[in-house]
C-alpha cells in the first residue's frame, strides 16, 4: 500500500511517500520545507507567519515527494494527514489539502495525531518484529513530554506527562534567556559541548518521585536566577549554563523513562520527538536501556523533528480511514 503523508502542524511543511507491506514500512521520499529561518528572526514561531509559509510550500512539497518516489498522484492508495495538535492556521493547510485530494482522487484519508506520528517514526525502515510490545514511548518535543505505554499498534495508554513546560519548550526558553538563537534545543546542544558540567547545578524537578510526570518550569526559573546574578554573560558562561541545562533535562527524562520501563516490564523503549535529535540524550538512553536489558529504538535524526514520513507510517499501522466530511483540524487534540 502506497501512502502519501502530509504534516503541517507547526513550522515544517512536509510530504512523504511510504510503501507499507506485511507489517513493514519502506520510506520512498520525505520532503521537508522549514520556515525555521524566518522564525529565528522573530525569536519564535508567530502563528500567522507559519500558516502563510505553509500555504506557500504545501503543493510544491507534495509534488516533490511524488517525483522523488517516481510515482504519480493517482498511484497513491491513501493519504495520512496530521489533524492535531498544533497551530490551527498551519494544521488547516494540510488538512484541507488532504481533504481536497481525497475528494478529487477518491482516495481514503487516515487522520493522524501528530504525537502518535512521532512514535511511529520508530517503525520506518524496520523489519516487522524488531520492535516488541509492550513498549514504553517517550515523546519529547516542543509542545509535549509524554510517556506512553504501547501494548500493540493503536493500543496506547498515557502514563505520564508534563505538568507545565515541555522539555523542548524548556530548551527554547532557556536558550533565549542566555542569548542563543531559536530554536534553543540544537543551539544548547552545540554550546553544551564546550561547557563545564560542574560550574552550575540546576534542579531536577520530580526526579525522585514515584509518579511518571515531568515539570520543567522550576529549571527555567533556576536558570533565570543565575542569569540575573551574572554580571557579564561571556561565551564560556553561556556554554556552562547550556551544559548544565542539558544534563538536568537528560537526567530527568532518562530516569523517568527507565522507571516506567521497569514498572510495566516492557520489551522495548522508543524515543521520539524533536528533542530526541539530541545526541547526548540519545547516548544516555541507549546506555541505560542496555543496562536494563530492554531494546532501545530512536528514529534517524531527520525523522526526530517534524516530518510527514512518520505521519504516513502511523496511518499505515493504524489504518482507520475517515470520510473527508468528518475530518476537522483540532489544535487541542491530546491522546
Ligand atoms: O517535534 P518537534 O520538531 O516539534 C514539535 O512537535 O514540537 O520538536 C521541536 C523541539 C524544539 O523545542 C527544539 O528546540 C527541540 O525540539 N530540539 C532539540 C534538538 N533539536 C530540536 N532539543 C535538544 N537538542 C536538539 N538537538
Ligand atoms: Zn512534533
Amino acid at each position: 500500500m502506497t501512502i502519501l503523508g502530509i504534516e503541517t502542524s507547526c513550522d515544517e511543511t512536509s510530504a512523504a511517500i511510504i510503501q507499507g507491506d506485511k507489517g513493514q514500512v519502506v520510506l520512498k521520499s520525505n520532503i521537508i520545507a522549514s520556515s525555521l529561518a524566518l522564525h529565528a528572526t522573530t525569536g519564535g514561531v508567530i502563528p500567522e507567519n507559519a500558516a502563510r509559509e505553509q500555504v506557500k510550500y504545501m503543493l510544491p512539497t507534495i509534488r516533490e515527494a511524488l517525483e522523488k518516489a517516481h510515482i504519480e498522484m493517482t498511484d497513491i492508495d491513501a493519504i495520512g494527514v496530521t489533524y492535531g495538535p498544533g497551530l490551527i492556521g498551519s494544521l488547516l493547510v494540510g488538512v484541507e489539502t488532504a481533504k481536497t485530494l481525497s475528494l478529487v482522487l477518491n482516495k481514503p484519508i487516515v487522520p493522524v495525531n501528530h504525537m502518535v506520528g512521532h512514535i511511529y517514526a520508530n517503525f520506518i525502515d524496520k523489519s516487522s518484529d524488531d520492535i516488541e510490545f509492550p513498549a514504553i514511548a517517550l515523546v519529547i518535543s516542543g509542545g509535549h513530554t509524554d510517556l506512553l505505554l504501547l501494548k500493540g499498534h493503536g493500543e496506547l495508554e498515557l502514563v505520564g506527562g508534563t505538568r507545565d513546560d515541555a522539555a523542548g519548550e524548556a530548551f527554547d526558553k532557556i536558550g533565549r534567556l542566555i542569548g542563543l538563537p531559536y530554536p534553543g534545543g540544537p543551539a544548547i546542544e552545540q554550546a553544551a559541548k564546550k561547557g563545564d558540567p560542574k560550574r552550575f547545578r540546576f534542579p531536577r524537578p520530580l526526579i525522585g518521585s514515584n509518579e511518571l510526570d515531568f515539570s520543567f518550569s522550576g529549571l527555567k526559573a533556576a536558570v533565570l536566577r543565575e542569569v540575573n546574578n551574572i554580571r557579564t554573560m561571556d561565551e564560556q558562561t553561556v556554554n556552562d549554563i547550556a551544559r548544565s541545562t542539558q544534563d538536568a533535562i537528560i537526567d530527568v527524562v532518562v530516569r523517568k523513562t527507565m522507571k516506567a520501563a521497569a514498572k510495566f516490564d516492557v520489551k522495548s523503549i522508543l524515543l521520539s520527538g524533536g528533542v530526541s535529535a539530541n545526541q547526548a540524550l540519545h547516548d544516555e538512553f541507549k546506555a541505560q536501556s542496555e543496562g536494563l536489558g530492554v531494546k532501545f529504538f530512536a528514529p534517524a535524526k531527520i525523522l526526530c523533528t517534524d516530518n510527514a514520513a512518520m505521519i504516513a507510517s502511523a496511518a499505515f499501522y493504524n489504518y482507520k480511514p475517515v470520510p473527508w466530511q468528518d475530518i476537522t483540524a483540532n489544535p487541542e487534540l491530546y491522546f
